[in-house]
Parts: C-alpha cells; sequence; structure tokens
C-alpha cells in the first residue's frame, strides 16, 4: 500500500516536472475533420513540420551521448524526444487526412537521406553543457511561438486542436529544458554575452537546411534541392502566421535564458527589433525564392 502510493506520488512529481507526456493521439478528435476549413497554404508546411519533429529520436539520442554521465537528464531527453516523435506522428498524420497522396514513410526518408547530422557525436556544436541548454530552449521558443501562431491561423478543427496540444507541449519542453540549463550554469562559467552569442547563432540556424529540406523532401521532391529557393517557399508559408505577441512573448523567453530580465523597455525594445527584422527576412527569402512578397500583414 505504501509502495503504491509512493509510486503514484513520483508519477504525479514526474508529471508535474513536465516528464510525462500529457496527451497521444486518440486524444485528437480525429472525426471532427472537416475538408472545407483546410487551408492550402498550410498543408506544405504541416508535412514539413512532421518530418522535423519525427526526427526528435535522433536529437534525444544526440543529447544522450553528449549527457553521458547525467542519467537523469538522459531519461529527462529521451522522453522529450518520444513526445516531439509524437508531434510529427500527429502533424502527418493530419496531411495524410488534407492530402491522401501525402506517403509521410517516404517523405522521411526523404529528408533522412538528405539531411544529415553528426547526431552519433558526444560533443555539444554549442561549446558547453550549458549552451546546449541555451540552443535547445531557443528551438523550443521557435516551435512553441509556431504552433501557437498555427493554431491561430488555422480554421480546420483537428488541426487547431493538434496545435494546441503541441505547442503546450513546446512550451513544458522550454521550461525543461530552462531548469536544466539552470542546474549547469551552477557548474559552468557561462556569462550572458557567451550565452547571447548561442542563442543569437541557434535563431540564424534556423534558416539552415534542416526546414528547408523537410519542406522540399515533402512536398518538391521532384527537382532538384536548392537550398535558396526553398528556404524561401517555406519561409515564405511559415513567417506569415506570425503576428506581434508571438513574437514578443519568444524574445521575452529568449532573454530569460540569456540571463536578462525581460520586462520593461529592455524586452519592448528587443521584441519591436525583432519582429521588424523578421519581416525583413521573410520579404527577402521570399524575393530570393521568387514568391510574391506581401503576404505578411501587420496584425
Ligand atoms: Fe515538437
Ligand atoms: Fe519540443
Amino acid at each position: 500500500m505504501f509502495r503504491a502510493f509512493r509510486c503514484i506520488t513520483a508519477l504525479a512529481v514526474l508529471a508535474k516536472a513536465g516528464g510525462m507526456a500529457s496527451w497521444t493521439l486518440d486524444d485528437i478528435p480525429w472525426h471532427r475533420f472537416d475538408r472545407s476549413q483546410v487551408d492550402p497554404e498550410l498543408v506544405p508546411i504541416v508535412k514539413a513540420a512532421s518530418l522535423v519533429e519525427h526526427n526528435g529520436a535522433a536529437y534525444a539520442h544526440h543529447l544522450c551521448r553528449i549527457f553521458a554521465d547525467d542519467p537523469e537528464f538522459q531519461e529527462t531527453a529521451r522522453r522529450w524526444g518520444e513526445e516531439e516523435v509524437q508531434h510529427g506522428r500527429a502533424l502527418a498524420r493530419w496531411a495524410a487526412m488534407a492530402d491522401p497522396g501525402f506517403d509521410f514513410a517516404a517523405a522521411f526518408a526523404r529528408f533522412q537521406g538528405g539531411f544529415k547530422v553528426d547526431f552519433d557525436s558526444n560533443r555539444s556544436r554549442r561549446g558547453s553543457r550549458s549552451g546546449e541548454m541555451i540552443a535547445r530552449c531557443i528551438v523550443e521558443i521557435g516551435t512553441s511561438s509556431y504552433y501557437s501562431a498555427m493554431r491561430e491561423a488555422a480554421q480546420e478543427p483537428v488541426l487547431q486542436e493538434i496545435c494546441r496540444h503541441i505547442a503546450a507541449d513546446e512550451l513544458r519542453h522550454y521550461r525543461l529544458f530552462y531548469k536544466n540549463l539552470k542546474r549547469y550554469l551552477g557548474r559552468e562559467r557561462l556569462g550572458r554575452l557567451a550565452r547571447f552569442k548561442v542563442a543569437l547563432g541557434r535563431v540564424a540556424e534556423s534558416e539552415d537546411d534542416e526546414l528547408a529540406y523537410a519542406y522540399y523532401a515533402a512536398n518538391e521532391y521532384e527537382r532538384p534541392y536548392e537550398r535558396r529557393r526553398y528556404r524561401g517557399a517555406y519561409a515564405g508559408h511559415a513567417y506569415r502566421l506570425y503576428r506581434p505577441h508571438h513574437v514578443e512573448r519568444g524574445v521575452a523567453m529568449l532573454l530569460k535564458a540569456i540571463g536578462l530580465t525581460p520586462n520593461g523597455w529592455l524586452g519592448r525594445t528587443a521584441s519591436r527589433l525583432a519582429w521588424h527584422a523578421m519581416r525583413y527576412r521573410a520579404r527577402r527569402l521570399e524575393k530570393m525564392a521568387g514568391r510574391g512578397v506581401e503576404r505578411m500583414s501587420e496584425a
């Protein structure tokens, strides 16, 4: 009896700490799918997102290699990876409902075949363990804002529900990596400037091949891959979803991760700058891809 109580308490603590998936694919009301509400502009980026999310298992493996002597964090990383894979499965299922021609398995094989990162390496590309945690925080800031923005833009009820679940998970993931960042900052010396550099570096990386290649592998694989073209194609679809309040919240989370206070003039100035920088990049990338540029509107 006492043991059972202890076990339940441990599970409750785990769930509260963000270590446990709070939903499964069965919680999604698939029967409410409404084809008439599907926005064809969202379908290609949902397909691309399904591939990137499903690759979470590979990154979890990489984290376990970097934190080889931290079994507690390894356990966290494995559960995190499972949740990312579940995001990929949910998005892939929706994409196949919206476009029955979408073959997730084939697209994922193409993505893995073309987008190569050394996930077996035991060294963080960020130079330190705290740096790795900051980079993970940045990714979760990006995904939590992205799925919040997508939920607000989507009209189709099943996609709205999937995005609501995923955005909540991504926010929990941010808190999880932030908690571990603080733990590692207690052991490593990493000043605010160094933290800022890692954060900016990871933000800039969001325009690297990963998303562009996922867009290509999911949507336009009959043609040869061109980084410029698909970077622009992806950005053209994705950036237009954002509104100032998404950027504001993301900037506040970023400032917190690098050890700065997000309230007051700093937060306001930084989010204004970030919003304008994002609009500028969206126009540039769309131009590079040869698409129209008048897609991103101010809210
Ligand atoms: Fe995710
Ligand atoms: Fe996440």
